[in-house]
């Protein structure tokens, strides 16, 4: 048979799909694992499954309305079909290399099949559109949670491309690189760039600056300025471990995950910062002392990121958020006991359901401390109790933000 240009990477993506929808990986950790492919491959790879993964809903409606057969979820042929309606929406891949690269991928498995629906959803011609519908469940929990309005936004949100935000450990640092590098400087430390390759930027390798959603640089920007002992507990890879030692607070590091502490380690080295860093447990590690103030970026599942992990909406479903939340409470119940009396505990999450988020917080028995004037830049409303929820929505003309929940309480015995 003669080579077919470009098959490596489709059946490659088609490996991903498959892991992230029947196994429930992340595209990211499915990419580790695959081999011999050169860069560009294992780059077009995780394109091509994550242009699938960001329009599923809409594209398993139109392969539907183009066959009477009703071809199983998990079935190969809906998924290379799936493939190759991503490659021609999303990724504006001609119509020969689609078809081209998808019939190898079915492998002795219904070709005509495949063959025929692709073609006659080609030759009807795809629906051009600036939005895609989520997973059904997703946009039911979050229309209840926060309204259709932000199902909306997020529906716009998930096919366009994230803008790069940077953070620096210096304002006048930040407010110069704006500049120079046709930049926007959305709050203080903090530039948002149009590029999208990291090394290449000017200033990566001198550690000038990190990379950071800007809402994702929030919480720390609620440690209290006066306090000096301060302990981030999930704190790989390290981006606000990074911010806090930036701000002159004497930062202890812990992560339980040595793969992602050796990430940490490397962002402190590149960027000259110093911490103390603790390879831990959070569930069963002791301090020897208590902290002025802890940052507590829980694990969590992760759907506030679903701009640029679209895999994060098949992910989540409500067990995982009940046992994350469950898991969350028991973090901030042994962080409370690490605090000075009138300590303060920041607690965040890059979740959009309020499970993660404001129900940990209210049932922490702490009080809220919120924001001060100044502290949070300000396109960011608190909520009359002082817990700040990030949406789809906010700044959407300016390129959006994570989804991110985040709130100051503070010990009082
Ligand atoms: C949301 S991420 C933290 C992101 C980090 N704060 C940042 O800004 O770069 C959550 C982190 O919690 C860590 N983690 C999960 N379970 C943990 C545990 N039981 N003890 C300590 N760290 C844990 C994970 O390894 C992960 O790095």
């Amino acid at each position: 048979m003669p080579r077919v240009e470009g098959l490596g990477a489709r059946r490659a993506a088609l490996q991903l799909l498959d892991a992230v929808l029947r196994r429930g990986t992340t595209i990211d950790g499915a990419a580790a694992s695959l081999k011999g492919l050169s860069p560009a491959d294992h780059g077009l790879a995780i394109a091509i499954a994550g242009e699938t993964l960001r329009r599923l809903p809409g594209i398993d409606a139109l392969i539907d309305g183009a066959t009477r057969q009703k071809l199983p979820d998990d079935s190969k042929a809906r998924m290379v079909i799936r493939l190759a309606l991503a490659q021609k929406i999303g990724l504006e891949t001609p119509d020969h290399a689609l078809v081209s690269t998808a019939l190898p991928l079915v492998d002795g498995g219904p070709r005509r099949l495949v063959h025929g629906v692709l073609g006659t959803l080609l030759r009807r011609g795809l629906p051009v559109t600036d939005e895609a519908q989520l997973p059904r469940a997703v946009e039911e929990r979050w229309r209840n949670a926060w309204g259709d309005e932000v199902v909306q936004a997020a529906r716009r949100q998930i096919v366009r491309r994230p803008s790069l935000d940077l953070s620096f450990a210096d304002d006048r640092e930040a407010q110069a690189y704006a500049t120079d590098h046709n930049g926007i400087s959305l709050a203080p430390r903090h530039v948002r760039i149009a590029s999208t390759s990291v090394s290449d930027l000017p200033g990566f390798g001198e550690g000038r600056w990190w990379v950071q959603d800007l809402a994702a640089s929030l919480p720390a920007r609620l440690i209290p300025a006066d306090a000096t002992d301060v302990l981030d507990l999930c704190a790989a890879p390290g981006g606000k471990t990074m911010q806090l030692a930036a701000a002159g607070h004497r930062v202890t590091a812990l992560d339980s995950s040595k793969s992602r502490l050796a990430r940490l380690r490397e962002n402190l080295g590149r960027t000259h910062m110093t911490v103390d860093l603790v390879h831990a447990d959070a569930l069963d590690w002791e301090p020897s002392r208590e902290y002025d103030a802890i940052l507590l970026d829980a694990p969590c599942s992760a759907t506030g990121t679903f701009r640029r992990h679209p895999e994060v909406l098949y992910r989540a479903r409500p067990r995982v958020i009940a046992e994350n939340a469950d898991l969350q409470a028991q973090f901030v119940e042994r962080a409370t006991k690490w605090l000075k009396r009138g300590g303060v505990l920041v607690y965040s999450v890059c979740s959009l359901e309020r499970e993660e988020g404001e129900a940990v917080a209210d049932s922490s028995g702490l009080h809220s401390d919120p924001p001060k004037t100044g502290e949070l830049p300000d396109f960011v409303e608190p909520a009359p109790g002082g817990q700040v929820r990030i949406l789809p929505g906010l700044l959407e003309d300016k390129g959006g933000l994570d989804g991110f929940f985040m709130a100051r309480l503070v010990r009082g015995d």
